[in-house]
């Protein structure tokens, strides 16, 4: 029996219910997280939690576990479920209560959920790139935070799928901020471009162990907003996030990017990126 966790409790997945009354079932108030697991090791497990944490703060929602536990229910998780490759969803939520919009009496507390899932590496994508199209940003100003409201991700998101595109690359005005769910980052001779870290993007993850991988490599950053324009330009694109790790992009609209194939750059930043994770 597949197990997950509802608040401290290890269940069946078919026995665990959520409340109608729930917050997060009612005003999406609440936040998530997906840490993917490579032969049974939780990668980059510490920052997922601390950016957890950090955004639970943000809404003043409390996280009845400490860190320490929370790390250790996670890894509990994959092992009672056999996770080999695969990743965790966890979410929180302000709790149950009669629906109000201010938050509810004090002591109401958090409903937490965290459950497993096998899945192997996009090793397709991986090899021969995807496909993207560019949408107007008609999310919030707190992208940073990662929350459970992610209508103006779904709706970009279906755009795209049904144009047989992987994603959708936002754009607020010409700047491009991120992917729907992932970070996009260009390459023009040899340097690396991305949007900086503010309200308008997540600070993701596997953003942060990229760049890392080109500090390493010697490969200058530059933390500026791109414009669709310079975006086409570039000499390469690709995104990152948890589930999509280094993922060129080789078509955005109709226009080919590095002429519809993954670039050099990209190629050197997938092998600097995979000596992370085996
Ligand atoms: N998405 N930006 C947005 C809007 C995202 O939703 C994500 C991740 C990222 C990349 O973050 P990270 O590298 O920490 O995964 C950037 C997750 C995977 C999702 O919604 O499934």
């Amino acid at each position: 029996m597949t197990k997950l966790w509802l608040n401290n409790q290890l269940l069946d997945q078919q026995q665990a219910t959520i409340s109608i009354e729930d917050r997060g079932f009612q005003f999406g108030d609440g936040i998530y997280e997906v840490i993917k697991v490579y032969e049974g090791v939780l990668f980059t497990a510490k920052e997922h939690i601390d950016r957890f944490y950090r955004c639970a703060d943000d809404l003043r929602i409390v996280i009845p576990y400490t860190k320490d536990v929370m790390h250790k229910m996670l890894y509990e998780l994959v092992e009672e479920n056999l996770i080999d490759t695969g990743h965790i969803y966890m979410q929180i939520t302000r709790g149950v209560a009669p629906r109000t919009h201010f938050f509810p009496n004090e002591g109401t507390e958090a409903t937490f959920v965290a459950y497993t899932q096998t899945a192997g590496r996009p090793l397709v994508n991986l090899q021969e790139g995807v496909k993207t199209i560019f949408r107007e940003d008609i999310r919030w100003l707190r992208c940073d935070i990662k929350s459970l409201n992610l209508l103006g991700a779904v709706l970009a998101k279906q755009d795209a799928h049904e144009l047989g595109c992987y994603e959708a690359i936002l754009h607020r005005g010409e700047t491009i901020t991120e992917g729907a769910s992932s970070n996009v980052f260009g390459i023009k001779d040899g340097v690396l471009y991305t949007h900086p870290v503010n309200n308008l993007i997540l600070n993701g993850i596997t953003r942060i162990v990229l760049m890392a991988c080109c500090e390493e490599m010697g490969i200058p950053v530059v933390e500026v907003p791109m414009t669709k324009e310079q975006a086409l330009a570039m000499d390469e694109l690709f995104l990152t996030s948890t589930t999509s790790e280094v993922t060129p992009i080789i078509q955005v609209d109709e226009q080919l990017i590095a002429e519809g194939t993954p670039g050099a750059w990209t190629r050197k930043l997938q092998q600097a990126f995979e000596q992370k994770i085996t």
